[in-house]
Protein backbone atom coordinates (compact mmCIF):
# COMPACT_ATOMS: atom_id res chain seq x y z
CA UNK A 1 0.00 0.00 0.00
CA UNK A 2 1.37 3.41 -0.94
CA UNK A 3 0.73 6.89 0.99
CA UNK A 4 0.69 10.36 -1.52
CA UNK A 5 -0.18 13.77 -0.35
CA UNK A 6 -0.13 15.39 -3.88
CA UNK A 7 -2.46 15.25 -6.78
CA UNK A 8 0.00 14.61 -9.37
CA UNK A 9 1.45 11.66 -7.27
CA UNK A 10 -1.86 10.36 -6.89
CA UNK A 11 -2.78 11.29 -10.54
CA UNK A 12 0.25 9.15 -11.82
CA UNK A 13 -0.47 6.25 -9.67
CA UNK A 14 -4.24 6.03 -11.19
CA UNK A 15 -2.69 6.76 -14.71
CA UNK A 16 -0.64 3.06 -14.89
CA UNK A 17 -3.94 1.76 -13.20
CA UNK A 18 -5.95 2.88 -16.20
CA UNK A 19 -3.23 1.70 -18.58
CA UNK A 20 -3.83 -2.21 -17.20
CA UNK A 21 -7.59 -1.52 -17.36
CA UNK A 22 -7.82 -1.71 -14.06
CA UNK A 23 -11.67 -1.15 -11.85
CA UNK A 24 -11.04 1.41 -9.00
CA UNK A 25 -12.71 2.03 -5.80
CA UNK A 26 -12.37 5.22 -3.93
CA UNK A 27 -13.54 5.46 -0.12
CA UNK A 28 -13.53 9.45 1.04
CA UNK A 29 -13.06 9.49 4.49
CA UNK A 30 -12.22 12.35 7.11
CA UNK A 31 -9.71 9.52 8.88
CA UNK A 32 -10.15 8.25 12.19
CA UNK A 33 -11.07 5.23 11.12
CA UNK A 34 -13.60 3.30 12.94
CA UNK A 35 -15.63 -0.55 11.75
CA UNK A 36 -17.87 1.67 9.46
CA UNK A 37 -15.13 3.18 7.25
CA UNK A 38 -13.53 -0.22 7.54
CA UNK A 39 -16.91 -1.80 5.73
CA UNK A 40 -17.14 0.54 3.11
CA UNK A 41 -13.10 -0.33 2.58
CA UNK A 42 -13.66 -4.13 2.43
CA UNK A 43 -16.55 -4.02 0.13
CA UNK A 44 -14.56 -1.36 -2.14
CA UNK A 45 -12.13 -4.10 -1.90
CA UNK A 46 -14.58 -7.35 -3.02
CA UNK A 47 -15.95 -5.30 -5.79
CA UNK A 48 -12.94 -3.36 -7.61
CA UNK A 49 -9.14 -4.28 -8.70
CA UNK A 50 -7.73 -1.47 -6.86
CA UNK A 51 -9.28 0.54 -3.86
CA UNK A 52 -8.16 4.06 -2.90
CA UNK A 53 -8.88 5.44 0.74
CA UNK A 54 -8.79 9.42 0.62
CA UNK A 55 -7.93 10.75 4.45
CA UNK A 56 -8.56 14.52 4.28
CA UNK A 57 -10.54 16.96 7.04
CA UNK A 58 -12.11 19.10 4.82
CA UNK A 59 -12.05 22.24 6.29
CA UNK A 60 -14.83 23.79 4.04
CA UNK A 61 -17.39 21.33 4.85
CA UNK A 62 -16.86 22.58 8.71
CA UNK A 63 -18.84 25.78 9.19
CA UNK A 64 -17.50 28.62 11.86
CA UNK A 65 -17.56 27.44 15.87
CA UNK A 66 -17.51 23.82 14.79
CA UNK A 67 -15.09 21.09 15.15
CA UNK A 68 -12.63 21.33 12.00
CA UNK A 69 -9.50 22.05 14.95
CA UNK A 70 -10.45 19.89 16.94
CA UNK A 71 -11.51 16.64 14.91
CA UNK A 72 -9.64 13.57 15.44
CA UNK A 73 -6.85 12.67 13.35
CA UNK A 74 -4.45 9.72 13.25
CA UNK A 75 -2.66 9.03 9.82
CA UNK A 76 -0.52 6.02 11.46
CA UNK A 77 -3.52 4.26 13.08
CA UNK A 78 -5.27 5.08 9.79
CA UNK A 79 -2.92 3.65 7.38
CA UNK A 80 -2.15 0.47 9.25
CA UNK A 81 -6.16 0.00 9.42
CA UNK A 82 -6.48 0.33 5.72
CA UNK A 83 -3.51 -1.81 4.58
CA UNK A 84 -5.31 -4.84 6.77
CA UNK A 85 -8.74 -3.81 5.13
CA UNK A 86 -6.94 -4.45 1.66
CA UNK A 87 -6.70 -0.49 0.65
CA UNK A 88 -4.20 0.15 -2.66
CA UNK A 89 -3.37 3.67 -1.99
CA UNK A 90 -4.29 6.28 0.80
CA UNK A 91 -4.54 9.89 -0.64
CA UNK A 92 -3.82 12.18 2.24
CA UNK A 93 -3.30 15.63 1.10
CA UNK A 94 -2.82 18.94 2.82
CA UNK A 95 -5.43 21.37 2.67
CA UNK A 96 -2.87 23.48 0.48
CA UNK A 97 -2.72 21.27 -1.95
CA UNK A 98 -6.92 20.61 -2.16
CA UNK A 99 -7.18 24.18 -1.81
CA UNK A 100 -3.90 26.35 -3.50
CA UNK A 101 -4.41 29.71 -2.80
CA UNK A 102 -6.77 31.72 -4.75
CA UNK A 103 -9.18 28.68 -4.89
CA UNK A 104 -12.53 30.22 -5.71
CA UNK A 105 -14.78 27.07 -6.93
CA UNK A 106 -17.33 25.80 -5.13
CA UNK A 107 -19.92 23.33 -6.17
CA UNK A 108 -23.22 24.23 -4.49
CA UNK A 109 -26.78 22.26 -4.30
CA UNK A 110 -30.17 23.60 -3.97
CA UNK A 111 -33.62 22.11 -2.90
CA UNK A 112 -31.88 18.57 -1.21
CA UNK A 113 -29.27 20.58 0.91
CA UNK A 114 -31.59 22.99 2.53
CA UNK A 115 -33.16 20.17 5.06
CA UNK A 116 -32.06 18.24 7.74
CA UNK A 117 -28.46 18.78 8.60
CA UNK A 118 -28.31 21.49 5.49
CA UNK A 119 -30.70 23.51 7.50
CA UNK A 120 -28.70 23.11 10.50
CA UNK A 121 -25.14 23.76 8.96
CA UNK A 122 -25.79 25.79 6.19
CA UNK A 123 -22.20 26.15 4.30
CA UNK A 124 -22.04 21.91 5.37
CA UNK A 125 -23.03 20.69 1.75
CA UNK A 126 -21.57 23.34 -0.42
CA UNK A 127 -18.08 21.93 1.19
CA UNK A 128 -19.15 18.42 1.10
CA UNK A 129 -20.28 18.44 -2.60
CA UNK A 130 -16.79 20.60 -3.37
CA UNK A 131 -14.55 18.32 -1.97
CA UNK A 132 -16.14 14.76 -3.33
CA UNK A 133 -16.12 16.94 -6.74
CA UNK A 134 -12.65 17.50 -6.37
CA UNK A 135 -11.65 13.98 -5.05
CA UNK A 136 -13.85 12.15 -8.17
CA UNK A 137 -11.59 14.79 -10.87
CA UNK A 138 -8.00 13.81 -9.06
CA UNK A 139 -9.36 9.66 -8.52
CA UNK A 140 -11.48 8.78 -11.37
CA UNK A 141 -13.30 6.11 -9.33
CA UNK A 142 -15.25 3.53 -11.03
CA UNK A 143 -16.87 2.99 -7.62
CA UNK A 144 -17.20 5.14 -4.66
CA UNK A 145 -18.55 4.61 -1.36
CA UNK A 146 -20.27 6.33 1.07
CA UNK A 147 -22.16 5.34 4.79
CA UNK A 148 -25.68 5.48 5.15
CA UNK A 149 -25.29 6.72 8.34
CA UNK A 150 -24.78 10.15 6.53
CA UNK A 151 -28.13 9.54 4.24
CA UNK A 152 -28.67 12.81 3.40
CA UNK A 153 -24.64 13.44 2.28
CA UNK A 154 -25.31 10.19 0.34
CA UNK A 155 -28.58 11.54 -1.50
CA UNK A 156 -26.96 14.50 -2.24
CA UNK A 157 -23.74 12.43 -3.60
CA UNK A 158 -26.12 10.17 -5.65
CA UNK A 159 -27.75 13.68 -7.63
CA UNK A 160 -24.53 15.57 -7.85
CA UNK A 161 -23.10 12.79 -10.00
CA UNK A 162 -26.32 12.52 -12.08
CA UNK A 163 -26.64 16.36 -11.92
CA UNK A 164 -23.19 16.90 -13.20
CA UNK A 165 -22.63 13.84 -15.37
CA UNK A 166 -20.07 11.94 -13.69
CA UNK A 167 -19.53 8.35 -14.42
CA UNK A 168 -19.20 6.82 -11.30
CA UNK A 169 -21.29 4.26 -9.27
CA UNK A 170 -22.38 5.75 -5.56
CA UNK A 171 -22.49 2.47 -3.42
CA UNK A 172 -24.30 3.22 -0.21
CA UNK A 173 -23.45 1.05 2.79
CA UNK A 174 -24.98 0.47 5.81
CA UNK A 175 -25.20 1.68 9.12
CA UNK A 176 -22.72 -0.20 11.42
CA UNK A 177 -23.16 0.12 15.06
CA UNK A 178 -21.18 -0.60 17.99
CA UNK A 179 -22.58 -4.07 20.25
CA UNK A 180 -24.84 -1.88 22.38
CA UNK A 181 -26.46 -0.33 19.19
CA UNK A 182 -24.89 3.50 18.88
CA UNK A 183 -24.13 4.38 15.63
CA UNK A 184 -20.34 4.39 14.75
CA UNK A 185 -18.89 7.64 14.25
CA UNK A 186 -15.77 9.60 14.83
CA UNK A 187 -17.26 11.71 16.90
CA UNK A 188 -17.79 9.22 19.32
CA UNK A 189 -14.58 9.64 20.59
CA UNK A 190 -15.44 12.83 22.56
CA UNK A 191 -18.11 11.62 24.89
CA UNK A 192 -17.00 11.46 28.00
CA UNK A 193 -18.44 8.04 29.56
CA UNK A 194 -21.71 9.64 30.81
CA UNK A 195 -22.23 10.74 27.87
CA UNK A 196 -21.86 8.00 26.19
CA UNK A 197 -24.42 5.93 27.88
CA UNK A 198 -27.02 9.19 27.41
CA UNK A 199 -25.77 9.04 23.39
CA UNK A 200 -28.06 6.00 23.49
CA UNK A 201 -31.24 7.72 23.10
CA UNK A 202 -30.22 8.21 19.76
CA UNK A 203 -31.05 4.74 18.81
CA UNK A 204 -33.36 3.78 21.33
CA UNK A 205 -35.72 6.16 19.76
CA UNK A 206 -34.33 5.01 16.10
CA UNK A 207 -35.46 1.62 17.27
CA UNK A 208 -38.77 2.73 18.43
CA UNK A 209 -39.84 4.87 15.33
CA UNK A 210 -39.11 2.08 12.96
CA UNK A 211 -40.70 -0.29 14.72
CA UNK A 212 -43.66 2.08 15.03
CA UNK A 213 -43.81 2.15 11.19
CA UNK A 214 -42.42 -1.44 10.86
CA UNK A 215 -46.20 -2.17 12.91
CA UNK A 216 -47.99 0.03 10.63
CA UNK A 217 -48.21 3.34 11.64
CA UNK A 218 -48.35 6.24 8.71
CA UNK A 219 -48.68 9.27 10.55
CA UNK A 220 -44.92 10.64 10.66
CA UNK A 221 -46.09 13.60 13.14
CA UNK A 222 -46.97 10.85 15.46
CA UNK A 223 -44.14 8.67 14.99
CA UNK A 224 -41.89 12.21 15.22
CA UNK A 225 -43.02 12.85 18.52
CA UNK A 226 -42.82 9.57 19.71
CA UNK A 227 -39.29 9.89 19.19
CA UNK A 228 -39.14 12.88 20.61
CA UNK A 229 -40.36 12.23 23.46
CA UNK A 230 -37.70 8.96 24.17
CA UNK A 231 -35.21 11.78 23.67
CA UNK A 232 -36.21 14.79 25.38
CA UNK A 233 -36.56 11.61 28.53
CA UNK A 234 -32.13 12.08 28.70
CA UNK A 235 -31.42 15.24 30.09
CA UNK A 236 -27.95 15.28 28.79
CA UNK A 237 -29.83 15.41 25.08
CA UNK A 238 -30.60 18.24 23.12
CA UNK A 239 -32.52 17.80 19.82
CA UNK A 240 -31.43 19.42 16.84
CA UNK A 241 -33.56 17.90 14.38
CA UNK A 242 -35.83 14.39 13.86
CA UNK A 243 -37.61 14.16 10.84
CA UNK A 244 -39.28 12.20 8.44
CA UNK A 245 -38.42 13.30 4.83
CA UNK A 246 -39.09 11.65 1.26
CA UNK A 247 -35.81 9.72 0.41
CA UNK A 248 -35.46 11.61 -2.82
CA UNK A 249 -36.57 15.07 -2.68
CA UNK A 250 -35.73 15.26 1.45
CA UNK A 251 -39.11 17.00 1.64
CA UNK A 252 -41.37 16.67 4.78
CA UNK A 253 -43.72 13.85 4.28
CA UNK A 254 -46.89 13.85 6.75
CA UNK A 255 -47.94 10.55 5.28
CA UNK A 256 -45.48 7.37 5.40
CA UNK A 257 -45.22 5.93 2.11
CA UNK A 258 -42.74 5.10 -0.19
CA UNK A 259 -39.19 5.44 0.45
CA UNK A 260 -38.83 7.71 3.47
CA UNK A 261 -35.77 8.90 5.47
CA UNK A 262 -36.09 9.36 9.10
CA UNK A 263 -33.18 11.24 10.52
CA UNK A 264 -32.20 12.79 13.54
CA UNK A 265 -29.50 14.98 14.84
CA UNK A 266 -29.09 15.18 18.49
CA UNK A 267 -26.53 16.70 20.96
CA UNK A 268 -25.23 14.88 23.44
CA UNK A 269 -23.21 17.64 25.44
CA UNK A 270 -21.61 19.65 22.79
CA UNK A 271 -21.46 16.80 20.93
CA UNK A 272 -23.50 16.78 17.86
CA UNK A 273 -24.33 13.15 16.63
CA UNK A 274 -26.48 11.44 13.57
CA UNK A 275 -28.55 8.73 12.74
CA UNK A 276 -31.38 7.44 11.11
CA UNK A 277 -33.31 4.72 9.33
CA UNK A 278 -35.07 4.40 5.87
CA UNK A 279 -38.14 2.09 4.52
CA UNK A 280 -39.87 1.51 1.66
CA UNK A 281 -43.39 1.44 2.43
CA UNK A 282 -45.62 0.10 -0.44
O1 LIG B 1 -18.52 11.54 5.20
C1 LIG B 1 -17.41 12.09 5.32
O2 LIG B 1 -16.52 11.62 6.05
C2 LIG B 1 -17.12 13.36 4.56
O3 LIG B 1 -18.25 14.17 4.50
C3 LIG B 1 -16.54 13.11 3.15
C4 LIG B 1 -17.54 12.40 2.25
C5 LIG B 1 -15.27 12.27 3.26
C6 LIG B 1 -16.19 14.43 2.49
O4 LIG B 1 -15.24 15.14 3.21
Amino acid sequence: MEIVSTVSDARKIIKEWKKKGLKTGLVPTMGYLHEGHLSLIKKAVSENDRVVVSIFVNPTQFGPGEDYETYPRDINKDSALCESAGADLIFHPEASEMYPDGSCTYVNMTGLTDALCGRSRPTHFQGVCTVVSKLFNIITPDNAYFGMKDAQQLAVIKRMVSDLNFDINIVGCPIIRESDGLAKSSRNTYLNAEERKAALILQKSIFFGESLVKKGERDAAFVINSMKEIIESEPLAKIDYVEIVDMNTMKNVSVIQGEILCAIAVYIGKTRLIDNFILNIC
